[in-house]
């Protein structure tokens, strides 16, 4: 394999990934804001920003799939003679002596020269604040006094970013903006039905502005070259319709070595509905003012940054692990950790492949995203679990996605995904073992957001499972309704239209007898759960029940679900088998390897060893393992939209990264370290990023949800960055069950799994009031705690009872 470009590094001291080169193979971005104002920013400053929603509620406009394909952000535009360049590299593209880009924990600080100018943009939404700061350093490095001219560029957005793309005969005539001293607001639709607008401020005076695009750009320039910068000459513009943008235009001296900061600030306001104005159509700018005048002189804003840099700080101390692999501990220690709470905020809503327009938070991805940021902010993991509870029916089915704006179950998609209700247990369990809160089941949660029809948590719980036991079919194994985890195997579907989407069309129920393996497996793992949980509260009748059908479902399984080798994947609509040697294609699949090893059914027969070793054999390849093998050639009408997707790639045999840690968990409950941790370092971005950073072209700090598999044209290539499900079963497996630190409802279970070369480490986890210092010994082996010491005395057991306090542990495999 050739010798791979490398366009960046880590820099763990300051937990960055440091860009070096700005033409990265595909725009690297980071995620600003932690809970409410939100943006994304790529290593050229591309991207945008939004209050809560990126769909109804975009703030700056961004348009997707551009050329080139990172177009549009918030720029500078430096002229400095006649040389017009941009920190960030674009849109200028003008060659710079020096460019970084620095991602770090919700900021990112891109830094160009050129000519004996430094400029440096520390980007950052300070905490509860809806705002975006840039704060602007510019250096004069140079023998000489610099002249130059300062434009700054945002492009407002029409607010919903769906109609902003396609109601032009509207949009061009409904743009109204504000220019008061240095601040340029932005109020379209506001005189009717809106109560926010934005703005766009700096802390200094102006000597210009523009707010009409094609004034300040030119009809036919481009973000590259516009009009007024290329002539270093504002017009002044104020826009009225078409598209409204907020330029500042600023002229600065700059003495040899001097060097002069400038706080930009995007912000958005909310006013009430008899205060929206202070003159006849003239918007209410208290909020904004006060605003501004928290954030308008270099020592705020660096307070404010350090206030966030702490909050990282309180953060990433919870659980933190020292092995002397940096590869390891970097992902661990920090960017495992940090993906999880972007996927908290952002689900799978707005990414460079996800548009914020057409989906909000998923009912099993936000359960599951759960265990991923629940160990750092208890308090919100508890609301997310109620929001996502409240759009369940009462017959525990439950809307597959809802929008985090108004909570609400989104009607487009509906329901009928039969593995949606189990996800609820899963959540819900971590929760409690994380914090010990039991109360949290007594809350009071409604269907569908209907008041009047609250019943307990625990009764959505209980509703969950029935939904499972209720929804059995010919083989008593669960049907499986629209889809399961795999969105795409639409075995209800039968779709010959190509006007038709997969995931929203109606699909047939009568008679069908399409049954999910994978959702068996499911329903074992949190049915076990459940079944404790029950006990734990006292329930035993109730305990008793479940575990029956728990029972029943492990034999049902092993008599219809094995196919000798493996766990089929399914039955289709036919009850013909899914995922069995008997097939032409797709003889085998992830998803039931995964969930029935982790459900260990029929371990004590030897399936969990043969499955685990088939999926070495038929599912390893050198980036990953891959969703099924071989991979479909053909569209396959019983089976929907799995089968559309070209040989190696996304649900047809791409590597799914979020379905790989399944099958790890389920190599660590057997005790095989060593092929757990093999599968687990072939993801592993930290690996990836030593050896591929080209072929894989985007982000290597993070996961992303899919890499090509072996079957693929490019195998290694990935997609979708960012917001997957993989950065919390990454962080769960890697935590829980090859570190072997496992909060349970009495206490932290130690239970590693490693490979046999693995040395001595400590791990610090905060757990509820009490702080643990526990190093390991693992003596070469892979599975297997001989003895635990707890602050100087032996324990029964491996699990260290809770108490409040400083505690130090040994343990001995
Ligand atoms: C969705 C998940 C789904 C997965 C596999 C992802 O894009 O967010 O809900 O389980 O694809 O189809």
């Amino acid at each position: 394999m050739e010798q791979q470009k490398r366009y960046g590094h880590f820099d763990d001291q300051h937990r960055e990934y440091v860009i070096t080169d700005p033409q990265t193979p595909w725009p690297w971005i980071n995620y600003l804001g932690n809970e409410d104002f939100f943006s994304l920013i790529s290593n050229t400053a591309g991207g945008y920003s939004f209050y809560k929603d990126a769909k109804f509620r975009r703030i700056t406009r961004y348009r997707y799939n551009n050329v080139p394909m990172d177009n549009g952000g918030r720029y500078f535009y430096i002229k400095d003679g006649d040389t017009v360049w941009n920190p960030g590299w674009k849109p200028c593209k003008t060659p710079l002596d020096f460019y970084e880009c620095r991602h770090g924990m919700s900021y990112t600080r891109i830094t160009g020269r050129k000519n004996g100018v430094e400029a440096s943009v520390l980007f950052f939404v300070p905490l509860k604040k809806w705002a975006e700061v840039q704060k602007l350093t510019l250096k004069n490095e140079s023998k000489e006094v610099k002249q130059l001219k300062l434009f700054s560029f945002e492009e407002w957005c029409l607010w919903n970013a769906a109609t902003d793309m396609e109601n032009f005969q509207r949009n061009f005539s409904t743009g109204e903006v504000e220019i008061e001293g240095s601040t340029i607001y932005h109020k379209t639709e506001y005189r009717e039905r809106r109560n926010h607008y934005a703005f766009y401020h700096v802390n200094a005076p102006i000597q210009g502005f523009d707010t009409d695009r094609e004034t300040f750009v030119g009809l036919y320039n481009e973000f590259a070259d516009p009009q007024a910068v290329m002539e270093g000459k504002p017009r002044n513009s104020h826009a009225h319709g078409w598209s409204p943008i907020a330029s500042h235009y600023i002229e600065i001296t700059l003495q040899p070595g001097e060097s002069k900061d400038f706080v930009f600030l995007l912000g958005y306001i909310e006013n009430e509905q008899d205060e929206k104005f202070e003159a006849p159509q003239v918007i209410n700018k208290k909020k904004a003012h006060a605003l501004i005048a928290e954030l308008d002189t270099t020592e705020k804003v660096d307070k404010a940054f350090a206030e966030l840099c702490a909050l990282w700080d309180n953060l990433l101390n919870i659980y933190k692990v020292r092995t002397g692999n940096d590869k390891l501990d970097r992902m661990v220690n920090i960017w495992n950790q940090y993906q999880c709470m972007v996927t908290f905020n952002f689900s799978r809503s707005a990414s460079f492949f996800e548009s914020g327009v057409g989906r909000g938070m998923g009912f099993r991805d936000s359960n599951q995203d759960l265990v991923g940021f629940v160990h750092q902010i208890p308090p919100r993991a508890r609301q997310r679990i109620i929001d996502i509870a409240s759009t369940q029916f009462p017959d525990g089915g439950c809307y597959h996605q809802y929008q985090p704006l108004t909570k609400r179950g989104n009607n487009d998609i509906g329901g009928g995904f039969n593995d949606d209700p189990c996800w609820l247990i899963f959540g819900t369990v971590a929760y409690i073992k994380e914090t010990g809160d039991f109360s949290i089941l007594d809350e009071m949660v409604p269907f569908d957001n209907q008041p009047g029809t609250e019943v307990t948590l625990f009764e959505h719980l209980k509703i969950s499972m029935d939904h499972v036991i209720k929804n059995l079919g010919p083989h008593m194994l669960p049907l499986i309704g629209r889809a399961d985890w795999n969105d795409c195997l639409n075995l209800n579907c039968f779709s010959w239209d190509p006007n038709e989407s997969f995931q929203t069309t109606e699909n047939v129920s009568e008679g069908t007898k399409a049954e999910s393996l994978m959702i068996a497996g499911l329903f074992v793992v949190t049915g076990k759960d459940y079944v404790a949980l029950c006990k734990k509260l006292g329930k035993a009748d109730e305990a008793a029940r479940m575990q029956q059908a728990v029972d029943a479902m492990i034999e049902a399984v092993k008599k219809h679900g094995w196919d000798g080798e493996w766990y089929l994947r399914a039955y289709d609509f036919y009850g013909r088998k899914i995922g069995s040697n008997e097939c032409d294609e797709a003889k085998i699949f992830i998803e039931s390897q995964g969930w029935c090893t982790m459900a260990e059914i029929g371990a004590e027969d030897g399936l969990v060893a043969k499955s685990l070793d088939s999926c070495k054999k038929y599912l390893e390849c050198e980036h990953g393992m891959v969703l099924n093998n071989p991979a479909f050639t053909k569209y396959i009408y019983e089976y929907g939209e799995i089968s559309s997707y070209p040989e190696g790639y996304k649900e047809n045999a791409g590597i799914f990264c979020h379905n790989n840690p399944w099958v790890i968990i389920g190599e660590c409950l057997a005790g095989r370290g060593n092929d757990a941790w093999s599968h687990y370092a072939k993801i592993l971005p930290s690996y990836v990023e030593e050896k591929y950073q080209t072929l894989h072209k985007v982000e290597p700090y993070v996961n992303c949800q899919m890499v090509a598999g072996k079957d693929a044209f490019r195998p290694g290539e990935g997609k979708n960055s960012w917001l997957t499900g993989t950065a919390a079963w990454m962080w769960y497996t890697v935590s829980e069950f090859i570190l072997g630190i496992k909060p349970d409802y009495d206490g932290i279970r130690i239970d590693p799994c490693l490979p046999e070369t693995a040395g001595d480490y400590t791990v610090k986890r905060k757990f509820r009031d009490a702080d643990y210092e526990i190093t390991i010994h693992p003596n070469g082996a892979q599975k297997g705690v001989k003895q635990v010491i707890l602050d100087g005395q032996p324990i029964d057991g491996t699990v260290i009872p809770y108490s409040p306090g400083k505690h130090v542990v040994e343990a001995t495999m």
